[in-house]
């Protein structure tokens, strides 16, 4: 084993602003997953490169999602953070995993087919990336032995995949990779869309009244929550119920994800209120969180040689820790290794 405690590896695309359904998903947790795990904060910048959409200022959206990695309360001295691309044996463990896939299996991605599909409503032409970069993300996994894989419901298939390289893998050559499991949490892995609550909230979306972004203006987030869909069940009732009760449940999620209290312990303090008063509740909530993230952030991201050297040391951390990995699966490949 590289490492001494349990491995996690997390990543964000750095594909544009981050939403809060990023932060409640995935982010919220990171902080507190430092003293339980050896953790690896990944910026995805390759895979940011599959979706190429309005050609977004890709140096600035990886320098901003490296300050709310840092806002978040993610800790260099604890963890690891670093940026894809400066790690080139992510790209060439990529390659060789691609060489132990299967092209019926890509096939079967629920989220290929669903990209695909918009891609194809749109009359855009799909890459070769696109297919494949789920592999990419078996790479990233694999390289450190990573045991947990923070993931939303919708990439748990992607770390399925994984594990099924791995096994393939394992069953021709040893114990190279040690099999990675998804960690899931029970509420708040989904956040979905604030008028349209039954689908997930997305920074693509259209309708920028879906979502929030974490870099939102405090008034602004305050009309979006207030605007939010809720059914019209008479007399309004507040309880949980995906549903029966999308609109209300979501806001709820949001809720106890930000306070971090039980969704029944808040249904309690938020018995026979109506439906505005709800909404108040958690826009008041959601403003001063993410007045105080907001703020977090702004002081990292104006601190760019701080931003750089982090960024620095994480690589090297990484290029040692994951040359070890893959100079092992040359060997056993019978690739030759470099000699000096
Ligand atoms: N594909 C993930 C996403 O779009 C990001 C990602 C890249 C990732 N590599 C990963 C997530 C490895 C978990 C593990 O959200």
């Amino acid at each position: 084993m590289i490492f001494s405690k349990p491995v996690l590896f997390s990543a964000i695309q750095p594909s544009g602003n981050l939403t809060l359904g990023n932060y409640i998903g995935t982010m919220r947790h990171w902080s507190k997953m430092q003293d339980d795990y050896e953790c690896l904060y990944c910026i995805a910048d390759l895979h940011a490169l599959t979706v190429q959409e309005n050609k977004i200022n890709l140096k600035k959206s990886i320098l901003d999602t490296l300050s709310f990695y840092l806002a978040c309360g993610v800790d260099p001295n604890k963890s690891i953070i670093f940026i894809q691309s400066h790690v080139c044996q992510h790209s060439q463990l990529n390659w060789i995993l691609n060489c132990f896939s299967q092209f019926s299996e890509l096939l079967r991605m629920t989220q290929f087919k669903i990209k695909r599909k918009i891609e194809k409503n749109c009359a855009k032409r799909t890459s070769a990336a696109l297919f494949n970069y789920p592999i990419l993300m078996a790479a990233d996994i694999l390289l450190y032995q990573t045991n947990f894989v923070p993931v939303g419901r919708d990439q748990k298939q992607h770390v399925e995949l994984t594990r099924n390289i791995a096994n393939r893998f394992n069953s021709l050559y040893g114990n190279i990779f040690t099999l990675p499991e998804p960690l899931i949490t029970q509420y708040g892995s989904k956040i979905m869309s604030l008028l349209e609550p039954h689908k997930k909230m997305s920074k693509s979306d259209v309708n920028k009244n879906n979502v929030i972004f974490l870099l939102d203006d405090i008034p602004n987030i305050v009309l979006k929550i207030r605007h939010a869909f809720t059914d019209s069940e008479m007399p309004s009732k507040i309880y949980y119920d995906i549903e029966k009760k999308p609109g209300i449940s979501n806001l709820l999620e949001i809720l106890s994800s930000i306070t971090n209290k039980d969704i029944n312990v808040l249904l309690k303090e938020l018995e026979g209120i109506m439906y505005s008063e709800f909404k108040n509740i958690v826009a008041d909530s959601l403003s001063k969180f993410l007045f105080k993230l907001q703020k977090s952030y702004n002081n990292y991201r104006c601190d760019e040689s701080y931003l750089k050297k982090i960024a620095y040391e994480g690589a090297i951390k990484c290029q040692l820790k994951s040359e070890k990995t893959l100079k092992n699966i040359h060997d056993k490949l019978g690739l030759i290794t470099f000699f000096k």
